[in-house]
């Protein structure tokens, strides 16, 4: 029995690695992907679908960016680049920090000034990467990443418009296919850069060309209502809402998504930060995922298009839940209900139970 190698080793056939890097590249990897397909009780039973959380805070960082990242920073060093350089709302940056610290390389993150969640921001400091606060949103931050970028070309750009980074977000697909044994009728998932369904539809697109699977998913890309500009058509100038992952006006994959909604038969939701918060709590109580607010909109968005029949019941639907939950205690502590507060006695902690009979 062979431990799991990591993506860039698991699925090494089906990704573009080594056409042009250095004779003797190794994979830089913390044995990423492989999360968990987890079959959802309470979604099944509120929806009458077969619903299913492909968990992808259960990665090494806590988000799917680490799938990406193992090609991303791969390819950095074995190219030869002495430092990587993101924009992040959180978790490409705790992402490109962790990969960076394993290869030796140095990493520098662009975040938006006081609009990331803490646990990523500590996830930064502790990888040692170099903290940039700018003064804007995250489309700010991409836009100055890729300008230094293109001005200095012993730094690498490892935002999701680095193609190695589709590569290897696309594995999560196959996964997903792999433990189905088909195609899910369709695939939920939260949008905001536009790099991850961009991934999974290339990858469902592929095992499909291959004849792996006989069908394709409908993709049904969920936003926040603050920040929709792929529901709206047009980009949004100050782009606001409570799940700052998703934080993003200006898509960069913009034509991609647009191409996997119309070639899949999909669609693009929005769903207010009051209905985030309803799937982010729900998930956690009824299926025992703690995710963060952002990765609740694959579920907000099941939730409503299975209320006005656009999923129909008996499909089988698969949401990515994207980021961990312990990435954002602020967002979750900030609904604390009553806390009890005891002495050394058992009677009083039964009674906090409401279980004294
Ligand atoms: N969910 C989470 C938890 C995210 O962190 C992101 C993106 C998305 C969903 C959306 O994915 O951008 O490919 O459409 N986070 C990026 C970051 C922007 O900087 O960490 P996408």
């Amino acid at each position: 029995h062979q431990p799991w190698p990591g993506l860039i080793q698991a699925y090494r056939n089906r990704l573009p690695v080594c056409d042009t890097w250095e004779p003797g590249w190794e994979p830089v990897t913390l044995r990423e992907g492989a999360t968990p397909l987890l079959p959802a009780r309470a979604l099944s039973e509120l929806t009458g679908c077969e619903v299913y959380l492909k968990v992808e805070g259960l990665n090494p960082t806590g988000s799917f960016k680490d799938r990406g990242m193992t090609m991303a920073v791969t390819e950095a060093k074995a190219t030869g680049k002495k430092g990587v350089l993101c924009a992040s709302t959180g978790n490409t940056s705790a992402s490109a920090a962790a990969y960076a610290a394993i290869a030796g390389l140095e990493c520098a993150v662009l975040v938006p000034a006081g609009k990331i969640a803490m646990g990523k921001l500590a996830q930064a400091v502790m990888y040692g990467a170099r903290i940039i606060e700018v003064d804007g949103n995250f489309d700010d931050c991409l836009e100055l990443a890729r300008k230094t970028t293109a001005t200095f070309d012993t730094i690498s750009l490892v935002n999701s418009v680095n193609p190695v980074r589709i590569e290897g977000q696309k594995t999560a697909a196959f996964e997903i296919v792999d433990a189905l044994g088909k195609a899910p009728d369709v695939h939920a998932l939260p949008v905001g850069n536009a790099g991850n369904i961009t991934a999974y539809w290339r990858g469902y697109r592929e095992y499909h060309a291959d004849g792996i699977i006989g069908s394709l998913p409908r993709m049904l890309g969920v936003q926040a209502a603050g920040a929709a500009p792929l529901v709206n058509g047009a980009p949004v100038k100050d782009p606001e809402t409570i799940a700052t992952a998703i934080r993003i006006g200006s898509p960069a994959s913009w034509n991609q998504a647009v191409a996997a909604k119309d070639e899949s038969n999909g669609e693009f939701r929005a769903a207010t930060d009051e209905k985030l918060l309803e799937a982010y709590r729900l998930v956690a109580k009824t299926e025992g995922v703690f995710v963060e607010p952002a990765s609740a909109a694959s579920v907000a968005g099941l939730l409503a298009a299975s209320a006005d029949g656009w999923i129909e019941k008996g499909s089988t639907v698969v949401c990515t839940v994207t980021g961990n939950g312990l990435k954002d205690p602020d967002t979750a502590l900030s609904s604390l209900p009553e806390i009890a507060r005891v002495g050394i006695d058992p009677v009083a902690v039964a009674a906090a139970m409401g279980l004294t009979e």
